[in-house]
């Protein structure tokens, strides 16, 4: 895995996720909170973020994943993008209503998946829904979506590690990393 370029290190990551943590309990001072995670690439940083946010705070996962991704992976883009529709498959466990809720998600893309996610919540009539979204790639955005906290707006790269996987490897990477386009071909 040498060949990766650190993106964002692991000493950035803590101490941006430090500082949103901060926003957030002030934010919500006084006031409970459930943090949603997106499956899978959210679960290392809501963990980091939700540790560090000294609220009565709950947990909840949505998963979700979009038509085309398999076949999508065989395409010169290195199944990067989808189709664009997406599925839930997993719903959240307990009601939203009447709470203050933090959809966590790893990176804001296209925009399609929490345009799909806000949606399914928005249902549940919470009190008030925010996301919180650690990477920010406003370059590739399809539907006007923006996050309530952002961590670190990126360029146009695909990347992976603390969370965020290429064909489900390098979540494990403590780094943000930059997967270079020769690897996604000759992985393919
Ligand atoms: P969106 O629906 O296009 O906004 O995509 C959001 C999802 O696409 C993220 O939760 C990731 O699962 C995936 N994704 C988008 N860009 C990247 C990337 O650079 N690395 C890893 N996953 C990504």
């Amino acid at each position: 895995m040498s060949e990766l370029q650190v993106l964002i290190s692991r000493e950035q990551i803590a101490h941006r996720v430090t500082e949103m943590a901060a926003q957030i309990t002030r934010d919500f001072a006084g006031q409970a909170v459930i943090f949603v995670g997106v499956l899978k690439g959210a679960a290392i940083f809501l963990s980091d973020l939700a540790r560090q946010v000294p609220l009565d705070s709950t947990f909840d996962f949505i998963g979700v994943c979009s038509y085309g991704q398999q076949a999508a992976a065989a395409t010169p883009n290195g199944g990067w993008d989808s189709t664009g529709e997406v599925r839930l498959t997993k719903d959240v466990e307990h009601s939203m209503a009447g709470k203050n809720v933090l959809l966590v998600e790893d990176i804001l893309d296209t925009g399609l998946t929490l345009t799909y996610i806000k949606k399914i919540l928005l249902n549940h009539q919470p009190r008030s829904l925010r996301v919180v979204a650690l990477l920010d790639k406003p370059s590739r955005r399809q539907k006007p979506m923006q996050a309530d906290y952002v961590g670190f707006t990126i360029p146009d790269k695909f990347v992976v590690g603390y969370g965020m996987d290429y064909a489900e490897r390098f979540r494990n990477l403590p780094d943000i990393c930059i997967l270079p386009n020769p690897v996604l071909s000759s992985e393919k």
